[in-house]
């Protein structure tokens, strides 16, 4: 330990301890104890007793539990003395731990937040030793999800039951599922097989019919019914087994634009999709059998069994010759990018609900209709349930974004107190089933706002950020409550502009964007595979999360947004575009 902050230690903790008691060993063994040297001191002290020495008056939060002699002396002979003074030190500053800023505590939960995001900082006693806190005392972080329960819970969602069955969707939201006393109940249980039977209620589908795209539901569904056929090994299955685009000119949406195009062809020749090499997750990240695969990021197309089983046709020449399977290269171009819409479900997309204003008009009507409820069906489907992989990286980004915000707002619920008086914790079942459903805290309402400039110019016209802004602002004098807007751009300069609009607060990811006029290639070759993909995935979820939406609807990244927009419950939220797409 450095000599000063020694000194200082010294004084502070000094000032301290006589608050504490004007005992002498007192003072001694409260300095010893941080800095781990005066072992035998401590040591009479607690044997004898010198003194009123009270474990409880300690400053360290979650020590007033601490009643026994040999659990303090682990904690003092621990080797990282120095570190722990320091942060005591930081603490110790103001006279009485509860009165600390609100900034100070603040600033403390959101660093333990961090460290519980980290799998590796799990040890409640090292936790203990970094930060001073059981982990009990620690508040729920609002903005993260709990992503292994999560994923488990979606695994159990993805799968077909018993005989066929479809999985156990209905009418009850995730974990009120399993709500053990409804497994006893025999004549409920019934009524919630017939449900489930009819598996009318996909459960990655928010918000009512009308909340969303004509049929939404029952496509989803469909689609997975057929994508996930009760036996992949029957001969009548037939396969469509493909890649993602992956010419270097193919940005990420393009990509995804195509594997919608590649569905509905699946759909219509009543074909498995199965999804192989994946570029983007070409990268450590992705680990095992995910990587290059969309499963990495997303629960893949098509069960495991239909997986394997289209790959093993796939090394047989006879599976080839009599059509049970078939690649990307029986496709043309032009059907897969712009080929005729599955009519499985009639025409619902001509009497979609005009929520697109574009240069002040509502857009009631516009060319390839079809196309785009298509598009949104597909995205949806295929992002159905993220990965674990996935819901941590959005946990990462929410807590860089507004871990700080939230720090503050569960602060402000707890007691003056906190971190000394702990926490009181319950956990019964309403927690475990019913609010444990709910999606993370973000700031609501929140904008998302997509400024797509670089190289896309050959597409389509460029708009300045002052007109987003000016949409952004127009939208904010119908929802005056309306003040956060997520910002998703990949030009620097736009969120350098972001600072002439200081009645709007602006979130955005921390990464390098583009300067000036690299092209889009270079731009993502110089992050690496790994954060040139998952930046924009997160960034796209993050825009469908949102509440309101405004962007350019000539790009296809925001048309995909407003996929997700119209299938996601989001229909009446409407989308303010700063241009129209060059088809329609
Ligand atoms: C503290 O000591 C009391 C009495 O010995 C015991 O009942 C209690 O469980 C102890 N508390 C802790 C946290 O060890
Ligand atoms: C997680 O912990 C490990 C080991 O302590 C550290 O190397 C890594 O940087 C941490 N990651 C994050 C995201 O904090
Ligand atoms: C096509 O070939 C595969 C592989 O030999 C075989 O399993 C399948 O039954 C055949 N399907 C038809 C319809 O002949
Ligand atoms: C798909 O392409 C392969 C090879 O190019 C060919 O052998 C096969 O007959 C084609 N299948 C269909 C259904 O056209
Ligand atoms: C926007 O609308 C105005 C009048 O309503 C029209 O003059 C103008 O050409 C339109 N701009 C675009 C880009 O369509
Ligand atoms: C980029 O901009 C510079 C100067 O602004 C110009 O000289 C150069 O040709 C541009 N490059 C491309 C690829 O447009």
């Amino acid at each position: 330990m450095e000599a000063p902050s020694q000194k200082s230690l010294e004084k502070v903790v000094s000032q301290r301890a006589l608050q504490m008691s004007n005992s002498f060993p007192c003072q001694i063994c409260v300095v010893c104890f941080f800095c781990g040297v005066c072992l035998t001191s401590l040591f009479l002290a607690a044997l004898t007793s010198f003194g009123a020495f009270e474990f409880g008056v300690f400053p360290f939060a979650g020590f007033s539990t601490w009643n026994s002699t040999t659990q303090m002396i682990n904690m003092v002979t621990s080797e990282d003395c120095d570190y722990k003074a320091k942060e005591t030190e930081g603490r110790m500053n103001s006279q009485k731990i509860d009165e600390r800023s609100t900034d100070e505590k603040a600033s403390l939960l959101y660093s333990v937040w961090s460290a519980l995001l980290n799998e590796s900082m799990v040890q409640d006693s090292e936790f203990f030793q970094r930060f001073g806190l059981s982990k009990s005392s620690v508040p729920k972080a609002p903005h993260f999800e709990n992503c292994k329960l999560n994923t488990q819970v979606n695994k159990r969602l993805d799968a077909r039951g018993k005989n066929g069955r479809f999985p156990p969707w209905t009418i009850w939201k995730g974990l009120l599922d399993i709500y053990p006393p409804s497994e006893t109940d025999e004549q409920m249980r019934y009524l919630r097989q017939q449900a489930m039977s009819k598996g009318s209620y996909p459960p990655w589908i928010t918000g009512s019919d009308e909340d969303n795209y004509p049929f939404t539901r029952k496509v989803q569904r469909d689609i997975w019914s057929h994508q996930h056929p009760s036996n992949c090994r029957d001969p009548n299955v037939r396969f469509l087994v493909t890649d993602w685009e992956r010419l270097p000119g193919f940005g990420m949406g393009a990509q995804i634009a195509g594997m919608c195009g590649l569905l509905a062809i699946a759909i219509k020749e009543k074909r498995v999709l199965v999804t192989n090499y994946y570029n983007r997750a070409d990268h450590d990240g992705c680990k095992g059998p995910h990587r290059s695969s969309w499963s990495c990021y997303f629960f893949p197309e098509t069960s495991q069994e239909c997986r394997d089983r289209a790959f093993e046709l796939m090394g047989t020449k006879e599976a080839w010759a009599n059509g049970t399977i078939t690649g990307k290269d029986n496709y043309s171009s032009k059907e897969i990018w712009a080929g005729p819409t599955p009519r499985v479900w009639g025409n619902p997309w001509s009497y979609l609900q005009p929520t697109t204003e574009i240069n002040g008009s509502l857009i009631a009507y516009h060319r390839k209709m079809d196309r785009r409820w298509w598009r949104a069906q597909a995205v949806r489907y295929l992002m159905r349930f993220q990965t674990e992989y996935t819901c941590g990286l959005l946990n990462v980004e929410r807590h860089a974004a507004f871990g700080w915000e939230a720090a503050k707002m569960v602060l402000s619920g707890l007691s003056q107190k906190w971190p000394e008086d702990g926490m009181n914790k319950p956990r019964s079942d309403i927690e475990e089933f019913v609010w444990s459903n709910h999606k993370a805290w973000i700031p609501r309402p929140l904008l998302s706002l997509h400024v797509r400039m670089g190289d896309k110019a050959c597409e389509m016209k460029l708009v300045e950020f002052e007109e987003y802004m000016r949409l952004a602002d127009r939208l904010r004098q119908q929802f005056p409550h309306l003040n956060s807007i997520w910002l998703s751009t990949e030009m620097q300069e736009v969120i350098e502009k972001s600072n002439l609009y200081p009645h709007w607060k602006f979130y955005y990811t921390n990464v390098r964007r583009q300067v000036g006029n690299t092209t889009m290639a270079t731009y993502e070759a110089s992050l690496g595979r790994e954060i040139s993909t998952n930046y924009p995935m997160v960034n796209f979820w993050m825009a469908a999360e949102a509440d309101f939406f405004v962007g350019a609807l000539g790009s296809t990244w925001c048309y995909l947004i407003d996929g997700m927009r119209n299938t996601g419950g989001k229909v009446m939220a409407g989308y303010l575009s700063v241009n129209k797409d060059r088809f329609w």
